[in-house]
């Protein structure tokens, strides 16, 4: 540009000094001139999202970058959980950290909606981000799943996919394949030319995701490899990420292999078997955990800033590669926060994840600490932080309209049996089933197996009682009452399960609604026929649709009860800034704001306010509708300053242990007495015969360190084949003790799939300590296997033990 500006200045004074010259002559020079910025305009903008072709590949014992050594400093952010005003900020604020590189998944499902409807605009613009990320200077990892877990409904699947009953998901199922391979042609489209081979920032891309904690499957992740190399990711580097585990599981040849650990763990450890089996292989952490996700009804989870500093440090020491998952976590707006398995364990609308940039985007103390650090580890001088963008407070207000869900249904579809919202082609949201109810009676139990997710049960428009997934809750007592009576059963869908083989996660009642009712004396069961049913579906349209009413008391009540429905009010905005809404008094639902979903709320917390942006927000009126499934205790909302993320209400403390209760094992007789080793990593206890039960206790005599803690990130039991038992049916029915005050660490994170999470029992309380699991029902079991903490100093690493396993409960 500035040569341009020379040569305009040039030929005006040209003309000037010889005004006598030929005018032809000064046109000429003038078209001249127009040509040549037209040209430099061209030549510049294709500079801006170009630069020249590079490589990035795997050397000996390091990454080269256009030839030379490279260490990988990437920061996870995913795009959908960015308003797309802020990307450039939250960019700018990772580079400002010390990273060169930002690391993205794709969610498949936010881009096709609907079947073979694909969306890259807007906040969906993938290639635009790349594009911005380049423009600073970053470099990008690719993530395109096909699935990828990430907290997010399905783990990025379409929950269309589902339509089809016996689909078989990641796996070589023909239509699964099929709909993966369209989906990734169209992945290609958009960033197949931005791989750093094509003069684009994209340095390497992923196959599958830690598919060694879903299966083994070389056939499948191969499939996936080739499409996406089919679609051209044909010369950018490819590469598998696992656990230190199981990566071999599923390892192929010829990808780059990367190991995902957390804050606290043992690196050596971590990358020990990947030196062994391939001495020369850059080593990367594809995801060092700097915090984690929250679940409702638990506590937020946090870690520990020094751990996520100094193993970091120690990567960079070590020339080790890392991506920080996540560096700025966001939000999971709308409905994709998914849930996590086994159980069932919805995930909160703030995905904060503790990290070091926080949901909206601030630099934490984490930020601080980890930027100094990084300084060390270059010679340039980190740009300045970005500010922060502004934030404002609403004054409190009321709403003042409302449409109640029971008097605004849709037209009811009949059906024999009772179905599935995906029967219904219903994606997210509530479903409504009715029936109409035989003579009751006495009080009679509802028997609903699988209701996905939070069933509410009314008569005749009363509430009878809710059954929620979380607690696998599944029989209700009906009071009784008239023939002809109607039966309503209200269920909300929450995220879709993105871990584990649970994430074929149908919707609305899965299976059947049974009924036990007495007559003289005997018992009957019956499965309910003849559903009229109700689809809510979780569209702005349909908040649009009802007919609201004023509402002119904050505190609705129906019969005494809470009235599910829409709430609607306008609040005013002076200067438009991000704010934090909060809704400590409403019931359970979704929240739009001006049409965007901000995304679910539930009373228990800890999430009570939800983030919204003030790139959404307008000066002057703003609309927001609630639709709250439980109904507000108080119709009424403002705008904090700051968010509300860890705040528990209404809701039991999620341990294991009643008051009161008090293992008692005198008569009882363990099956197996023994010592575990020290050290990090997986240890298996065989039993000298099979045993039967239910129940199975592991009592913790003492610890290899000498204190009083007893940990246990992971435990399994296998069955008469030597396999490993289902955990989806677990529940822990005892745990003598469990920190959930300075960390999230109860008995139920030995069977939640994460080897990075783990049950610590607190300070102060002495050895024994004892957890007992509920298997859901009798099962052979032959061996345990116990995974300690990952840390190089395996706190809480359980010496001697005694295992018990019963048909019947233990005392307590
Ligand atoms: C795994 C997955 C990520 C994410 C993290 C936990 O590593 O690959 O997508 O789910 O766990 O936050």
């Amino acid at each position: 540009m500035f040569y341009i500006l020379i040569l305009w200045c040039l030929t005006k004074k040209f003309y000037l000094r010889h005004e006598n010259c030929n005018l032809t002559l000064y046109i000429t020079m003038r078209k001249l001139f127009f040509l040549t910025l037209c040209l430099s305009i061209l030549v510049c903008s294709s500079v801006d999202a170009k630069t020249a072709p590079g490589t990035f590949t795997a050397g000996k014992g390091t990454f080269l970058l256009n030839g030379k050594p490279f260490v990988v400093k990437a920061a996870e952010i995913h795009y959908p959980r960015i308003p797309q005003p802020y990307w450039e900020h939250r960019i700018q604020m990772c580079k400002a950290l010390g990273m060169n590189t930002i690391c993205i998944y794709i969610f498949w499902n936010i881009h096709e909606q609907k079947e073979g409807v694909f969306d890259w605009s807007g906040n969906n613009n993938v290639a635009e981000f790349c594009r911005l990320a380049q423009k600073h200077g970053m470099y990008v990892i690719v993530r395109p799943g096909p699935y990828v877990c990430a907290e997010w409904e399905m783990g990025g699947l379409p929950w269309w996919l589902l339509k089809k009953k016996d689909i078989r998901l990641r796996e070589q199922d023909p239509y699964f394949m099929e709909r993966v391979k369209i989906f990734e042609q169209e992945v290609g489209k958009q960033l197949a030319p931005l791989t750093i081979q094509n003069g684009g920032p994209i340095i390497m891309v992923q196959v599958e995701n830690e598919y060694g904690s879903y299966g083994k499957d070389k056939p499948y992740v191969s499939e996936i490899r080739d499409c996406l190399r089919s679609v051209g990711f044909d010369k950018v580097t490819l590469f598998q990420c696992d656990w230190s585990s199981n990566f071999l599981n599923n390892g192929l040849d010829d990808l780059v292999w990367t190991m995902n650990f957390g804050t606290g763990a043992n690196i050596d450890d971590q990358f020990r078997k990947l030196k062994e089996v391939r001495p020369d292989a850059p080593l990367m952490c594809s995801e060092f955990w700097s915090g984690w996700f929250d679940k409702w009804g638990g506590k937020h989870e946090t870690r520990n800033s020094k751990a996520m500093v100094s193993g970091l440090q120690e990567m960079l020491d070590k020339n080790i590669s890392f991506s920080l998952y996540m560096t700025h976590g966001g939000t999971s707006f709308g409905h994709w926060a998914g849930a996590n398995s086994p159980g069932f364990a919805p995930d909160v609308t703030s995905y904060d994840y503790d990290a070091p940039i926080n949901e909206y985007g601030q630099a934490t103390p984490k930020y601080t600490e980890l930027r100094e650090m990084l300084q060390k580890y270059t010679d340039k001088k980190l740009p300045s932080v970005p500010k922060p963008m502004p934030i404002t407070t609403v004054p409190a207000f009321q709403f003042t309209e409302f449409a109640p869900l029971f008097e605004n249904l849709t037209a009811a579809i009949e059906t024999t049996d009772i179905k599935t919202m995906e029967e219904f082609d219903q994606g997210w949201g509530s479903i409504l089933y009715t029936t109409t109810l035989p003579n009751i009676h006495k009080p009679s139990k509802l028997h609903i197996p699988d209701g996905h997710d939070y069933v509410q049960v009314f008569i005749d428009g009363k509430y009878i009682g809710a059954l929620d997934r979380r607690n696998g809750d599944k029989d209700l007592v009906l009071p009784s009452c008239r023939r002809g009576s109607q039966l309503e059963i209200l269920v909300e869908a929450m995220g879709r399960i993105n871990f584990g083989r649970a994430i074929k996660d149908f919707k609305g009642i899965v299976g059947n609604v049974e009924l036990t009712i007495t007559i003289d004396g005997n018992e009957f069961t019956a499965s309910l026929k003849h559903w009229r049913t109700h689809l809510i579906p979780d569209t702005y349209e349909q908040t649009q649709k009802q007919v609201y009413k004023p509402l002119l008391t904050s505190k609705p009540r129906f019969r005494g009860d809470r009235i599910p429905g829409y709430y609607k009010a306008t609040f005013r905005v002076k200067k438009p800034a991000d704010t934090f809404l909060n809704f400590e008094t409403f019931g359970k639902g979704l929240v739009y704001v001006n049409g965007h979903g901000l995304g679910r709320i539930w009373e228990i917390g800890p999430q009570q306010t939800l983030y919204c942006p003030g790139c959404w927000l307008k000066k002057g009126d703003n609309e927001i509708v609630v639709l709250d499934i439980i109904g507000p205790n108080e119709a009424k909302s403002e705008g904090l300053d700051h968010p509300i993320i860890d705040k528990l209400q209404k809701s039991e403390p999620p341990i294991h242990r009643k008051p009161g209760e008090n293992l008692k094992l005198d008569g009882e007789t363990p099956i197996a007495v023994g010592q575990f080793q020290s050290g990090n990593g997986w240890q298996e206890v065989k039993f000298s015969a099979p045993q039967t039960g239910r129940y199975v206790l592991l009592e913790a005599l003492n610890n290899h360190n000498g204190d009083e803690y007893a940990c246990i990130a992971e435990l399994y039991l296998l069955d008469e084949n030597g396999e490993r038992l289902s955990r989806e049916p677990w529940r822990i029915s005892y745990a003598d003790s469990e920190n959930i005050s300075s960390g999230n660490q109860a008995g139920d994170k030995i069977y939640d799939l994460q080897e990075s999470t783990y049950w610590s029992t607190v300070k102060g309380v002495q050895f024994p300590h004892h957890i007992i699991i509920d298997l859901g029902k009798v099962r052979t079991v032959t061996a345990l296997q116990y995974l300690p903490r990952m840390e190089s100093t395996v706190p809480g690493a359980i010496k001697d033990y005694r295992i018990f396993v019963k048909k019947d409960k233990f005392k307590l």
